[in-house]
């Protein structure tokens, strides 16, 4: 295995030597702070395209092109004109002899040098490939796909989360950049704001957080340096919701302090992904995308809009988006019904009274109530929610009122493994997932101990999510397995788990 970030930056911090090990310290030059990301594992593609190139929000004429130049990732300003003109050719064929497409625009340094080609005028359900060319140089290709229009029989797409870059290797990405997928969801903590390693803070470029535009960048820079995700970003278009950790912990609201913080997130997010943001402080991340007449996306933000949590009249989704939500379960039709949602929607209460964490919808007890009895009562079917952030995995049975066990089932929810961020220990698991299980009904299973994602692989008759895991985050090129497989039969509301998997390792299962 040889190599290892995590156990490198532990023992760096056992040493008090994090300044010279992590490589976003105040204390390095730029050259030093690519060695010290080297250490890490860290390959970047050649410059200026060093951070590789993307393609997201897929519809049935278009995608999002997206590519960065930044020919010394983790400097804190690129040695590059202010205007850079970025030429992009669109192919039906990998070695591009088919051409469909291709146009020029002007990478700023405003903007970071990031490019965004919200592209339209293509075929629907196509496979398409592509790539830029800047100064003389061309930058790898990438594969993309257009969503299809009208009857479709099959959809497989992977969805992953919580990828804190100082906590291992991403061997999932990996993994998800060769699965056979029409896409990838990513359900947010894409990046970690803090650079806490083992618990000791790093101090970084201005203190043991990141707060401003370059700072941002620079961190975004250095995780994309991880080549699994360059390749799973090269290997399929992505939807991107996102969670607390690309600003801060737990954040909500916008007093002047945190504003400040989170324009510059904000803004370095957009620009490190292929999103297409005219205003970078304000991403149009909710949004509703259809994979022909099978699959119906509602992708929320549950971030932008909230309110603190653990108020009475307190909100998650903000007003707008809310009416939105409903508007659209109102006019759900005949397909599976997906909720693309970054933090657990199930109650999740302690022994005894309280829950666990009120970040969370726990947090936002009335306007959970409100939205899934909107869902009862409109008799909207096939309700699937797929959920990262809790960086282990769980199955619920989702219900408008969580303490009347006499309340319908009327959907399920996917809990996600993370793809590295750190999970509980197996001593924790092993005596809290039983206890979870006791005091909510509606846990059907819980498996804290892997790093993994999900694939999902949809038929008009059946939704299977298959966990897989990795063997060990500290391998970059650790292999995939699948854990378990769970179904969800259409028009049925519940899951069951798959036979031949129903044995596996968990620290709770429900049996009925
Ligand atoms: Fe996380």
């Amino acid at each position: 295995m040889g190599l290892n970030r995590r156990d490198l930056l532990r023992g760096a911090a056992a040493a008090g030597a994090l300044g010279v090990a992590w490589p976003l310290s105040s204390r390095l030059t730029v050259a030093q702070a690519e060695e010290a990301a080297h250490q890490l594992g860290v390959r970047w593609d050649d410059g200026p395209f060093t951070l590789g190139v993307a393609s997201g929000d897929p519809v049935a004429d278009g995608v999002v092109l997206w590519t960065r130049l930044a020919p010394q990732p983790l400097a804190e300003e690129q040695p590059l004109p202010d205007t850079v003109q970025v030429d992009w050719t669109v192919a039906a064929d990998r070695d591009f002899r088919r051409v469909v497409s291709s146009g020029s625009v002007a990478a700023t340094a405003a903007r970071g040098h990031s490019v965004h080609v919200p592209l339209r005028g293509l075929e629907p359900g196509l496979r398409y490939y592509y790539r830029f060319t800047a100064l003389g140089r061309t930058s790898r290709t990438g594969r993309t796909r257009t969503a299809p229009d009208g009857r479709v029989t099959r959809v497989r797409f992977a969805s992953a989360n919580c990828q804190a870059f100082h906590d291992g290797f991403y061997a999932a990405h990996r993994g998800i950049a060769r699965e056979d997928l029409d896409f990838v969801v990513h359900l947010g903590d894409y990046v970690y704001e803090h650079g806490k390693v083992g618990g000791n803070p790093v101090r970084d470029h201005e203190g043991p957080e990141v707060t401003t535009l370059p700072a941002y960048r620079r961190r975004h820079a250095l995780y994309k340096g991880d080549p699994s995700l360059r390749e799973a970003h090269a290997a399929h278009p992505w939807f991107l919701t996102w969670d607390d950790h690309e600003v801060v912990n737990d954040y909500s609201g916008t007093s002047p302090s945190l504003r400040a913080r989170r324009d510059a997130a904000y803004q370095a997010w957009v620009e490190h992904m292929p999103v297409d943001a005219p205003n970078p402080l304000t991403p149009p991340v909710y949004k509703q995308r259809r994979w022909g007449n099978l699959l119906d996306l509602s992708i929320l933000d549950l971030r932008q809009f909230r309110s603190a949590q653990n108020l009475p009249d307190g909100t998650i989704l903000g007003a707008e988006q809310k009416a939105w939500l409903k508007q659209r379960v109102d006019q759900a039709g005949d397909a599976w019904h997906c909720w693309v949602n970054s933090i657990m929607l199930s109650q999740l209460a302690r022994k005894g009274g309280g829950y666990y964490f009120t970040d969370q919808w726990d947090g936002f007890l009335a306007e959970r109530k409100e939205v899934l009895s909107h869902v009862h009562e409109a008799g909207m079917r096939d309700l699937v929610v797929i959920t990262g952030d809790w960086h282990s995995a769980f199955v619920d049975d989702i219900r408008p009122d969580f303490d009347n066990p006499d309340s319908p089932v009327i959907g399920t929810e996917f809990t996600a493994h993370s793809v590295a961020s750190g999970a509980y220990s197996p001593e924790w698991n092993a005596t809290n997932g039983p206890v979870m299980g006791a005091a909510n009904p509606h846990l059907k299973y819980f498996e804290g101990n892997r790093y993994g994602y999900d694939v999902y692989e949809v038929n008009p008759r059946r939704w299977s999510t298959h966990m897989r895991v990795i063997g060990d985050r500290r391998d970059p090129r650790s292999p995939v397995s699948t854990l378990t497989t769970f179904h969800v039969d259409r028009g049925r509301a519940g899951s069951w788990e798959d036979r031949a998997t129903a044995d596996s390792p968990a620290q709770y299962r429900r049996r009925t």
